[in-house]
């Protein structure tokens, strides 16, 4: 069991557990907060390794709710019931409500530690009462969310039942034992017949054998597969490197991030310690962040200036506590971090907590430094990023500070509810459209590789389409070494047109048809303007834009959007054509040279 969960370590870990049972109905269960050796450590002094378990579950966390620590940790414990789960369980604030009102005690502060209390009850006094497959069954139809789900019973031993709902589970088929898996690689070592499972699947698994049906019990078939990867593969979901499976991933990044963030009609963020008189008295934004980052809180300024009537200014960390900013406690201070520990954007909190300045972070990661010293945090839910460039987390980090910006609007009244409900709407439309641009990244990467050996590229855009193409000449710095600079499209003719010169390749990524107006017209007689002068075009623009087309060298169709959720498609196209230069030029995509995931000193 400890080998799979090293093997699954990559997913991010800030805790793990076991749950084992032996034939008898007796069961061991052992978490620790921090790395797999904890548990090691524990499982050995308590002699665990003579324990004659045959059934068990395991589990690495990447904390969501809850932050990391020995009673968070999975599994869940209830009675004779223990429990792994991965994904958000959204409706979990009523339902340990329910289970508060009827005396249950819950020691977690997870939201998955409901479901090992609802199938206890349910074991004891449900209409399944000591069925343990119809109790999971009863249980399951309770949830909301995306959840991936394991459930053990200690008077069935034999038996686990598990369900997936829009999170990661494959079954492994063994000789006289079966296997469960977020992926492949927890049990490849054991066998590389494996079943594909489908959205609100259950299975029943026994040594011998297993069951699917649906939710209703009614039996429904997987999908078998032979293991091809080798282990290392297995990691990668079969991709050459992690960064290309988190670009696959961000449709889901996104649609966790804004799971649970809307209830009764209402944008909540998560740990808020920021009341709505607060947010009513701010008068005055300030976002703080580093790299990527940076660019997603330069996104969210257009839409926090719209849609709240404050101003908001985008400043790089490292330069905010030496410009002496003006802060009081009228200022709200986002600090967006990945990782939570960017020393930079840590010391610029810590400045605007000493102002009085209230700090509310956007982070990726549960527990971090930033989000304990800030007054309220919103988590991105991107899962952990392995590849040292952002992507999946870049996304998820607009998709917060839109919330953000939501939420302030909503305290402020300057958008009525149905206003933030409809916006709410159109990010929830995000995940499908994100799916479309990355599965159709191919054109891309042909791009890529017929200019990997031009010496710089250029980035224009307006608007949103100005981070956008910082960042899209960020991912080329970082990932391929290459001169890469972004600009703001109308700042061409104070300068750097001097640049463009025969066969420059040129990135512009053009504002929605439907918003088609002065900044689609402007970006026009741009590339019209480099155009003339030898640029290659490389035109990402919405795939009915029949204006632009004819003037681009190169034309990169996206799904249509507003104008403002743009960047969550446009972005896109610019991750995978720094991965694939980089991957032509031979480089680790994964790690670049000279760089660290997390920068944890100034
Ligand atoms: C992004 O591709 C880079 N790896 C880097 O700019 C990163 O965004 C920056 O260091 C901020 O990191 P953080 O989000 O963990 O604070």
């Amino acid at each position: 069991m400890v080998e799979a969960l090293r093997r699954m370590e990559y997913r991010g870990y800030d805790s793990s557990g076991v749950a084992v049972l032996d034939g008898s109905g007796a069961s061991r269960v052992e978490k620790k907060e921090g790395k797999l050796a904890n548990l090691e450590a524990a499982l050995d002094s308590a002699g665990h390794d003579s324990f004659p378990g045959t059934t068990g579950i395991g589990h690495t966390r990447w904390a969501t709710h809850g932050r990391p620590s020995d009673r968070n940790a999975h599994p869940h414990v209830s009675g004779d019931v223990a429990i792994v789960h991965n994904g958000i369980i959204e409706n979990f604030a009523p339902l340990r409500a329910e289970l508060e009102a009827a005396g249950v005690e819950l020691v977690s502060d997870t939201d998955s530690e409901v479901a090992a209390h609802l199938l206890m009850c349910e074991m004891a006094s449900g209409p399944h009462a000591g069925d343990f497959v119809a109790s999971c069954r009863a249980v399951l139809n309770r949830l909301e969310g995306a959840f991936t789900l394991v459930f053990s019973h200690a008077a069935h031993p034999g038996t686990l039942v598990a369900a997936r709902r829009s999170t990661p589970l494959v079954l492994g088929v063994g000789k006289g034992e079966m296997f469960l898996g977020s992926d492949v690689a927890a049990f490849i070592e054991h066998t590389r017949e494996a079943v594909e499972l489908g959205q609100d699947n259950v299975v029943v698994l026994r040594a011998d054998g297993y069951e699917i049906t649906d939710l209703a019990g009614e039996p429904t078939e997987g999908r078998p597969f032979h293991i091809d990867w080798d282990l290392a593969a297995a990691e990668k979901g079969g991709y050459d490197y992690f960064m290309l499976k988190e670009i696959a991933e961000q449709p889901a990044a996104v649609a966790d991030t804004l799971l649970g963030h809307f209830q009764d009609g209402r944008i909540v963020l998560d740990e808020q310690r920021i009341s709505d008189q607060d947010l009513r008295d701010i008068d005055k934004v300030f976002i703080v962040a580093c790299g990527s980052a940076y660019h997603s809180g330069m996104v969210a300024k257009y839409a926090i200036e719209h849609w709240t009537r404050l101003p908001c200014e985008v400043e790089i960390a490292s330069e905010f506590r030496y410009r002496d900013p003006v802060l009081d406690r009228s200022t709200l201070v986002v600090a967006i971090s990945q990782s939570g520990e960017t020393a930079d954007t840590l010391e610029a909190v810590r400045h605007a907590k000493s102002q009085k300045a209230r700090v509310l972070a956007v982070c990726n990661t549960n527990g971090s430094q930033i989000p304990r010293e800030a007054d309220a945090v919103l988590y991105t839910h991107a899962g952990p990023e392995i590849g040292v460039a952002s992507t999946k987390a870049y996304l998820a980090q607009i998709t917060a500070n839109y919330l953000v910006g939501l939420a302030l609007a909503q305290a402020r009244g300057t958008k009525y509810p149905d206003e933030v409900a409809a916006e709410f709407r159109q990010l929830e439309k995000m995940p499908e459209a994100i799916q479309k641009v990355v599965d159709s990244l191919d054109p891309v990467r042909e791009i890529a590789r017929e200019l990997a050996d031009s010496k710089s590229v250029l980035f224009l855009g307006r608007h949103v389409g100005y981070p956008t193409a910082l960042e899209g000449a960020l991912k080329l710095k970082e990932l391929a070494y290459m001169h890469a600079e972004g600009f703001p499209a109308g700042e061409l003719k104070h300068g750097p047109i001097a640049l463009i010169e025969d066969g420059l390749p040129v990135f512009i990524v053009m504002p929605p048809v439907e918003g088609r107006g002065v900044l689609h017209s402007k970006l026009v007689s741009n590339i019209q303007e480099i155009r003339a002068r030898g640029a290659r075009t490389i035109v990402i623009a919405e795939e009915g834009d029949e204006v632009v087309r004819p003037l681009s060298d190169y034309f990169i169709p996206i799904p249509a959007s507003t104008t403002l959720l743009q960047p969550l498609l446009a972005t896109i196209p610019y991750q995978a054509f720094a991965a694939e230069v980089a991957a032509a030029r031979g480089y680790d995509v994964d790690k670049p040279r000279n760089l660290a995931k997390s920068v944890t000193v100034e």
